[in-house]
């Protein structure tokens, strides 16, 4: 198989799991829903054949094994390399985010498996539950329970429908009383190496269709409420409304005001729900949501007390009462040195450049950076767009992807023969 092919199956994979959708005109796969039932069970399928022995975990985290050599009987100490990425997806996603990731991984064991070949660790590829926290609105679940860090509280969450998180795991056949049992050994671990799109512009402004990631930024996800009062839009006065939409859209234009003057700091509000929501009736309670990130954890932080603090004192003048719910925290984490540099050694192998960058988004290394060392490879997509279904990345680039991930196990298989 030459890696042209492999980047031809990994394209044609992608089409296929993009079909895979709650909603029949566009791409939303959330969390424990039969539309990641489906992308669970074709992906499976794929595993199998490519060798791998394949289980799904009590949150629903996909886990395709390729064992290690079995004639290799030195004891090097860990055993196992964790490459992977998501299998859910935002709403109305683009095909690359997460599937791109695991299925790289798939097409690097299939290249070994038609090879006959294994190496001195065994491979366990990663498709994660739920990265993007779209039905929950707290990200990395699946990527948590691998590393030990889930908040069982979250099991009492409910979605848009009413769903707890607890019966969303049990009806996709998994089980929330095992997840603590769930969490992967550390001493086990050579580490997670993702390969992901970049979702931004860098390596398509430098013509260059790799690059390597330094650190993962840091985000906090906030839900905040103005709560207000309904009233007739006809009869109650400008002057004695408590109108809770207007003090959320002063707020929203605060926000962009904050991250605007502020380098590097990046706020989004992405969603919001004016209740009751009739067109003659003055909005009683608007929610909305806050993402703010900074690679400089102290920034970041700053900048969410400083956006709490505005909230309160537009709430103050509009004289509705605020609600700050911080959903989710995440500082900004580096990627580990050895497998950074293994990765980039791999590129100059490749004779390409070696970039490294950034990453704005977050990722399930983030979480299991908790337990292990963690590593990304970032690919080129057109125009840095994603969360988009335009997002877009080229054969050529994937391919160039899955020669970078094999060579990245082949240098640690040499190593781990030296040790
Ligand atoms: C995940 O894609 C995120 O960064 O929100
Ligand atoms: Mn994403
Ligand atoms: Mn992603």
């Amino acid at each position: 198989m030459t890696t042209e092919s492999s980047a031809r199956t990994i394209m044609e994979r992608c089409d296929i799991l993009g079909s895979f959708s709650e909603e029949p005109d566009r791409l939303t796969r959330r969390f424990a829903t039969p539309a990641m039932r489906q992308a669970n069970e074709t992906v499976a399928g794929w595993m199998r054949a490519a060798g791998m022995s394949v289980r799904q975990d009590p949150i629903g985290n996909l886990i395709g094994r390729y064992e290690a050599d079995s004639t290799d009987t030195i004891n090097r100490g860990p055993t196992t390399i964790l490459p992977g990425s998501h299998l859910d997806s935002v709403l109305d996603a683009g095909k690359y985010d997460g599937p791109l990731g695991v299925l790289t991984a798939l097409a690097c064991v299939e290249r070994l498996h038609e090879r006959q070949q294994h190496l001195p660790f065994a491979i366990e590829v990663f498709g994660f539950a739920d990265e993007e926290g779209l039905r929950y609105h707290t990200a990395y679940l699946g990527s948590k329970v691998v590393a030990g860090i889930f908040d069982p509280n979250a099991l009492h969450l409910v979605d848009s429908d009413g769903i707890s998180m607890a019966e969303a795991i049990r009806t996709f056949g998994g089980d929330p009383s095992a997840i603590p049992g769930a969490k992967r050994r550390s001493d086990d671990l050579l580490g997670y190496c993702e390969v992901h799109i970049e979702q931004g512009p860098v390596l398509e402004s430098l013509n260059l269709p790799v690059g390597v990631v330094s650190t993962i930024t840091g985000q906090n996800r906030i839900s905040v409420s103005f709560v207000g009062e309904a009233g007739h839009a006809g009869t109650v006065p400008m002057s004695m409304r408590h109108d809770s939409l207007c003090a959320a859209a002063e707020f929203i234009l605060a926000v962009e005001t904050l991250a605007r003057n502020q380098p590097g700091l990046v706020a989004t509000v992405g969603q919001i729900t004016a209740q009751p929501g009739a067109s003659n009736v003055i909005p009683g309670v608007v929610t909305l949501s806050l993402d703010v990130r900074h690679q400089d954890d102290a920034m970041r932080e700053q900048a969410c007390h400083r956006l709490e603090e505005q909230a309160r004192q537009i709430a103050t003048a509009r004289q509705v009462s605020l609600k700050w719910q911080h959903l989710q925290e995440s500082r900004t984490v580096p990627c580990a040195t050895h497998l950074t540099q293994l990765l980039a050694q791999a590129i100059e192998t490749l004779k390409y450049p070696v970039h490294t960058l950034s990453s704005g988004a977050g990722h399930d290394g983030v979480a299991l950076s908790d337990l292990t060392s963690v590593a990304m490879l970032f690919v080129r997509c057109r125009g840095g767009v994603s969360h988009n279904p335009a997002e877009s990345v080229t054969r050529e680039d994937v391919a160039v992807a899955i020669e970078v991930l094999e060579q990245f196990l082949m240098l640690l298989a040499k190593e781990q023969g030296e040790s």
